[in-house]
């Protein structure tokens, strides 16, 4: 983060604004909604400007600002598009201690000026930093378009409850949740319909039944998708943002991990192959421990939990103990994987049928019937193979399946740095070694992989493995 982000206080300060255009207008009304004291300074103002005089808080000076005028100035705007006065302007905002900013003339600027949402007394401030502010407007763009303008209301109305629920409900844990309860629940939901009325007796019941409900743990066994954080639902997002715990492994990626509510702690029980962060039942007993303690415990988990996730293990363990459980599944592997390297899994022309199989089981690799999972009309997706690409395609050629069996081992599928490595039984296990792929990995089995070079879809493939890049640059 290149700048601090902070809400300044500035009622009854002085604020400057130089300059008559339309962007000095833009500062001046904003300004003048915080309470400031404004400045302004312009010999000849356009009409924007003009349309702000006889406010009480502004002042206008049909001259040039000199630098005896930012004593006592807390924060200088220029919005002039003259040189020389955005060079008088930072000058003495300098001398005089106050905050500058000059319209896109970043080395004029102690700050940035944010794309703001405003629900009074609800603002939101969106900001890239200066890098692209037309992505900041887009986005403020869409944040006005899904925020209904009675949040700023509900806002204020919950305000007005604010001692008696600090009174009533003691931690703050348990008040936060309270809260949430109320505006993402029955109350929320009144007040952002109309009905004034009827928010206000809710709040009245919530408060009479206290916290005692608010006191129990919980487990959520959510899916994070195959890694590219756009692929989470908006229930994970949403239940990321009121976990008290996350306890993660090592398929979630940083991203992802970014979208968790920042005061939520989080524990990594990931493990990396050999080398255990935390064994399976360590990781059941210490879901059960938090939940027990009264926390919104969050498993979160690549792909979907249920898919070769082992979601089903820990909930059995967890439902035993009596801790209610919340199940939210995620975009499994395959399908991520699938649409990112542009191979559909099923096709009309080519496959009636998909099966997800793992490698490898509690004991090592699993002794599938190749011959009976790779047959002509069916895709296959083998979870957890990428040491036995090789083994796999050996085996499968023993049982019989065709040597020029079309094969895709996709890695790290749907992020930045996806690989995806394309073949036939026979070549496959020697341009996966060469390709050196890190893994996660999946492997697709099928006709199917053949549509990637038709379809043309390259989602995200960055740096995609390709079969006649192989050929050139390995003489494979
Ligand atoms: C323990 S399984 C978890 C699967 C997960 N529950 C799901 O539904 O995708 C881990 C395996 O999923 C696959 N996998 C997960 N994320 C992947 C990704 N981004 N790209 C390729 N394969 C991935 C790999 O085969 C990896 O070894």
């Amino acid at each position: 983060m290149d700048y601090l982000p902070i809400f300044l206080d500035v009622a009854g300060k002085v604020v400057i604004v130089d300059g008559g255009t339309t962007v000095a207008a833009r500062r001046i009304e904003r300004a003048l909604s915080a309470g400031a004291k404004v400045l302004n300074f312009d010999p000849d103002p356009g009409a924007e400007v003009r349309a702000f005089f006889g406010h009480d808080n502004l002042t206008h000076h049909a001259r040039l600002p000199v630098e005896a005028d930012f004593e006592g100035c807390l924060v200088a705007y220029g919005a002039s598009e003259v040189a020389e006065r955005d060079a008088l302007l930072y000058a003495a905002a300098k001398k005089h201690g106050a905050l500058a900013n000059v319209a896109d003339e970043k080395e004029y600027c102690d700050f940035i000026t944010p794309s703001v949402v405003e629900r009074d007394p609800l603002t939101i401030a969106i900001s890239t930093g200066g890098a692209a502010p037309v992505v900041a407007r887009i986005l403020r763009a869409r944040v006005e378009a899904m925020l209904p303008a009675a949040y700023g209301r509900l806002a204020d109305f919950l305000s007005g409850y604010r001692d008696r629920i600090a009174d009533k409900i003691k931690g703050g844990t348990a008040r936060r949740r309270f809260w949430e309860n109320m505006i993402e629940g029955s109350v929320g939901d009144a007040f952002l319909a109309g009905d004034e009325a009827l928010a206000a007796r809710l709040v009245e019941d919530d408060l009479a039944r206290g916290d005692t409900e608010l006191r129990r743990g919980e487990v959520w066994l959510v899916g994070a998708g195959p890694g590219d954080p756009d692929l989470l639902t908006f229930k994970a997002l949403r239940m990321m943002q009121h976990a008290d715990v996350v306890l993660y492994d090592r398929l979630i990626g940083p991203g992802i991990l970014d979208l968790v509510r920042r005061d939520a702690e989080r524990i990594n029980v990931g493990k990396v192959a050999g080398d255990h962060v935390m064994t399976q039942d360590e990781t059941t007993a210490l879901l059960i421990k938090l939940a027990k303690a009264g926390k919104r415990v969050l498993r979160l988990k690549g792909g979907d939990p249920f898919i070769f996730g082992r979601g089903g293990e820990e909930l059995e363990d967890v439902a035993e103990h009596g801790i209610p459980v919340i199940v939210v599944p995620g975009i499994t592997a395959a399908a991520g994987c699938g649409a990112s390297a542009g191979i559909p899994l099923t096709h009309r022309d080519h496959s009636q049928s998909v099966v997800f199989v793992t490698a490898h089981g509690k004991d090592g690799l699993l002794p599938h019937d190749w011959a009976r999972l790779a047959r002509h009309d069916q895709t296959v997706v083998v979870y957890m193979g990428l040491r036995f690409v090789a083994d796999i395609a050996e085996a499968a050629m023993a049982q019989g399946v065709p040597a020029e069996m079309p094969i895709a081992v996709i890695d790290n599928g749907t992020r930045t740095t996806q690989r995806v490595v394309t073949g036939t039984l026979a070549t496959i296990g020697n341009k996966v070694g060469v390709a050196d792929l890190k893994g996660p990995a999946l492997i697709v089995i099928g006709s199917v992989v053949t549509l990637r070079d038709t379809l043309g879809v390259d989602a995200v493939a960055r740096e995609d493995v390709h079969e006649m890049e192989l050929v050139a640059r390995e003489g494979l």
